[in-house]
């Protein structure tokens, strides 16, 4: 794993830090993932804002849950979930800096919770970022608080990968492989794709779908070592697009077509997996006609669809077949989501995040 550093901005008061961290999106490669292919991960302009504040005890007050007048003294077991990680953050910091005094966490959040958008790694490494300012840690390594927020996430989710911290904490675009762990993607700068989300609402629970995997993978060994190495090639194509000599400064429209095509491939093999279902594919099918390509992006079942367009534009269809690309009436983002929205579906854009962890 490459160490990369997050420059700090210098502030003149130390009794209070703010730092804030992106939501994410898996582009490719959800479950197989958990067979060996590599994902391609990407973070999104959606945050969470953590202000980190020296006080009398432990505070957590966020929209979802509020922890009030606690101290270091409590198991961290005996937290509610939704807290314990950045209780576990602000114990663990005053530990590593030997500091004794108490911490007051507000969280702000625009990215939906429980949606598969990274929501609460980003808290984690925001949190991380801000308690070991806020407490004046010496060589903070970019990695030290990305392990951080791997740990606060694993007191939740012991089996987390880490995917989604790094790419919180890293922005841009990354590749994940559980044997090889993260590796930031840095052919170019700004990649010219934009991304279109539609929530479906549904909950669904990643280990459970995980499991269900797992025995779709039992019971159909030569199919799904098919769709593996189906995902292989898929992942490698979209990384050698990404990689190419001729984005080295931005995306062509062709190259943002195709992972566009690649994304909705990527959607028939996760079909294939039977991770989706009518509500989902509705969605992508609606989503398909405006975008370049649609997807499931997470573990399915429910939570979120992406949608890929070249920022400005869309290859929607006309009532003559055409795409509306081909016939010149362009679409935007913006548009896209109005359609999506009037339909009853909850939709919003959404670009890619470059700059990662930011602190104030
Ligand atoms: O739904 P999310 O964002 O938690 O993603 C789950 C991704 C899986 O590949 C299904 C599981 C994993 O651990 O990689």
């Amino acid at each position: 794993m490459t160490n990369y550093n997050i420059k700090y901005k210098q502030h003149n008061n130390n009794h209070k830090v703010v730092a804030s961290a992106p939501g994410k999106v898996i582009l490719y490669g959800e479950h197989f993932v958990v067979y060996g292919t590599s994902a391609i991960l990407c973070a999104i302009d959606k945050r969470v804002h953590i202000t980190a504040i020296k006080s009398q005890d432990i505070q957590i007050q966020s929209e979802l849950a509020n922890l009030k007048h606690n101290s270091y003294k409590q198991n961290i077991s005996q937290i509610d979930p939704i807290l314990r990680p950045l209780y576990y953050i602000a114990k663990k910091s005053t530990e590593i800096t030997g500091s004794n005094s108490g911490i007051t966490l507000q969280v702000k959040s625009d990215i939906p919770s429980g949606a598969g958008l990274g929501s609460s790694s980003a808290c984690c490494v925001a949190g991380a970022a801000a308690v070991l300012k806020l407490l004046e840690s010496t060589n903070t390594q970019t990695d030290d608080i990305i392990n951080m927020a791997i740990n606060a996430e694993r007191t939740v989710f012991p089996n987390a990968s880490g995917a989604d911290t790094a790419v919180s904490a890293l922005g841009g675009m990354i590749t994940y492989n559980t044997k090889t762990g993260y590796e930031k993607i840095k052919s170019h700068t700004v990649p010219k794709f934009g991304l279109v989300i539609t929530n479906s609402k549904i909950p669904h629970n990643t280990k459970t779908v995980v499991s269900q995997v797992e025995r779709f993978k039992n019971k159909n060994q030569i199919k799904f070592r098919e769709l593996l190495n189906k995902e292989t090639h898929l992942v490698s194509q979209v990384l050698s697009i990404l990689n190419s000599k001729d984005s080295d400064r931005q995306l062509s429209k062709a190259a943002v077509v195709r992972l566009g095509k690649l994304a909705s491939l990527n959607q028939e093999y996760l079909k294939a997996i039977k991770i989706s279902n009518n509500a989902l594919d509705k969605i992508i099918k609606i989503m398909e006609s405006m975008t370049f390509g649609a997807k499931i992006t997470g573990a399915g079942g429910g939570g979120c669809i992406i949608g890929f367009t070249d920022k400005k534009t869309a290859n929607s269809k006309t009532q003559t077949g055409k795409t509306e690309k081909e016939t010149s009436k362009a679409m935007s983002q913006i548009e896209i989501v109005k359609r999506i929205s009037n339909m009853g579906h909850d939709c919003f854009e959404a670009n890619i995040d470059n700059t990662g962890l930011n602190t104030f």
